[in-house]
């Protein structure tokens, strides 16, 4: 039975500080690589580790964890060959056009007009604002700060203080320790968990073996999938980066589990994907309004919500659809100990094209048996730690317009970038073709702001005697920002102080 090495791994990707309401992600720049690695020296013991305290009174009001990029590695002064270790899609980051073609970062969504992550640093270019001139500067790490304030658990504007005087007094100390400012993005949950369009969100989480956690059978993904030097759901070491040129003080460093005789950089990190996603929760509900419309033409707020769900594939109150096809039970739910073959094989509950049942077919992948869909899903799951941004939001049928800008601040950890968040993004949130649809991108993150001539983008209701199909969806998700990171292990971080 697999072990995870707790104390050597860094909080989040293991506990998801949930009961931590308010965080502030701040992306920085090093301006000046000793002066880092003297700071990284101290600050490695000031990173919140994976070990896991019952005591309440025991747990720390205030969380912090580290990731890097490509280019911040290569700031602090790894050498090149042991840049080149790591995986393709890390190296050349999220704004490569490759990339944006792939993950469908075009037209508004484009890098160019992002906030942060776009690391052109071009001020020539005459499309961004003047505001995106000034902080598109390459990024090269990501502090993630969280604040609770013990005493009163699920308020959201005391855990904010408690967060906000932790970023002060760490603000205080970048200049002296060469680094600096680009953004910051302040991510919120909300004691029900409630996204803004509405629906309850981050229920369906892996189970990492060997973290501790129980649930479903089903649910339980190997370590490998998440955490270098551990095996994966192939029954092999993930592609970690590994030392290939001596540097630094590699006594810091484990063997790398794979027998090269090398020393592991990666063991206990992972990859952290984080997207800054805008969501037009008036365009969202008003669609679904004019879908479901009464034939008079006014409101029919019930088939607008059922619409949603099935869009989603969970009421709002997070009740899956599949168990709870006509109605919202109301009270919040957690379920997620189900599968479709079983009870809904033809989606005439949850529509194959949703994006639950698209995301993670779960025991249902197109006509693989149960066995190897369950297999085949495992190997492209990521465990996701989206937060809000924007003011807090509740959309429904009648309530679509926040004041400002809203999204969510996207977040998920992978040992595989590309098999496991871009596969998702592209290949079952964006291909058209899941079971026999054929026009049907994902709904949430696969619809194009401007399909090609005579392409449609619809979402296939399945039904009985024939499926409905409801026409030309829109975009509602625009992003705004984003980059991949390497979120290291404590020893990982102790060593890039050496390098
Ligand atoms: C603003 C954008 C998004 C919204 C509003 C959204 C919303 C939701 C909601 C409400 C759920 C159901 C709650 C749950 O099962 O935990 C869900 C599940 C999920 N979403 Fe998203 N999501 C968004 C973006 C993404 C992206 C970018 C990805 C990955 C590329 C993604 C992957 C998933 C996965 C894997 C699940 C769980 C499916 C399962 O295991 O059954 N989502 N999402």
């Amino acid at each position: 039975m697999t072990k995870l090495e707790l104390e050597d791994i860094q909080g989040y990707i293991i506990r998801g500080y949930a009961h931590m309401m308010y965080s502030r992600f701040v992306y920085l720049q090093i301006t000046d690589a000793a002066a880092a690695k003297k700071w990284l020296s101290k600050s490695w013991e000031d990173m919140t580790t994976a070990v896991h305290f019952h005591d309440r009174s025991k747990i720390s009001d205030t969380h912090l964890n580290i990731a890097f990029t490509h280019l911040g590695l290569e700031s602090l002064g790894l050498y090149q060959e042991n840049l080149d270790a790591f995986s393709r899609e890390f190296r050349q980051g999220m704004v490569s056009p490759h990339r944006s073609r792939l993950l469908g970062d075009v037209e508004s969504s484009a890098p160019k007009h992002w906030k942060w992550g776009n690391n052109s640093d071009d001020s020539k270019d005459s499309e961004k604002t003047n505001e995106s001139k000034h902080l598109n500067k390459p990024i090269h790490l990501c502090l993630m700060i969280f604040g609770n304030d013990k005493k009163t658990v699920d308020n959201l504007e005391k855990d904010k203080i408690v967060c906000l005087n932790y970023y002060e007094k760490l603000k205080a100390e970048f200049a002296e320790s060469g680094l600096k400012e680009i953004y910051f993005i302040d991510g919120q949950t909300q004691p029900d968990n409630k996204e803004h369009f509405g629906f309850r969100d981050g229920i369906s989480q892996p189970i990492i073996e060997g973290s501790g956690r129980v649930g479903s059978k089903d649910d339980v993904v190997k370590a490998g999938e998440f955490l270098f030097g551990y095996e994966n759901e192939f029954g092999v070491y993930p592609d970690t980066p590994l030392i290939i040129k001596d540097q630094g003080d590699q006594n810091l460093l484990a063997q790398d589990a794979g027998g090269s005789g090398l020393k592991d950089l990666g063991r206990n990190g992972s990859f952290l994907v984080m997207r800054q996603l805008e969501q037009d929760v008036d365009k969202f509900w008003s669609y679904l309004n004019e879908k479901s419309k009464n034939p008079d033409g006014s409101l029919n707020k019930e088939e607008s919500l059922k619409l949603g769900a099935r869009i989603m594939g969970r009421w709002q109150s997070g009740a899956p659809i599949t168990l709870f096809p006509d109605k919202d039970p109301g009270h919040t739910s957690d379920i997620n100990d189900f599968g479709y073959s079983k009870f809904d094989p033809d989606g005439l509950k949850c529509p194959f094209g949703s994006h639950l049942r698209r995301t993670n077919p779960r025991d249902s992948v197109d006509d693989h048996g149960v066995k190897e869909s369950l297999k085949l899903s495992k190997q492209h799951r990521i465990i996701r730690r989206a937060r809000l941004y924007g003011e807090i939001f509740e959309g429904s049928p009648t309530n679509k317009k926040p004041k400002g800008e809203v999204g969510l601040l996207f977040a998920c950890f992978n040992a595989d970038i590309s098999r496991q968040f871009e596969f998702l993004q592209y290949t079952w949130g964006k291909l058209p073709k899941v079971k026999e649809l054929y026009n049907d991108p994902d709904p949430i993150i696969g619809v194009k702001e401007k399909p090609d001539e005579g392409e449609e983008q619809n979402f296939t209701i399945q039904d009985l005697p024939v499926n409905r199909t409801i026409h030309d969806l829109p975009r509602v998700i625009t992003v705004k920002g984003g980059a991949y990171f390497f979120f290291p292990s404590i020893s990982t971080l102790r060593y890039l102080a050496t390098v």
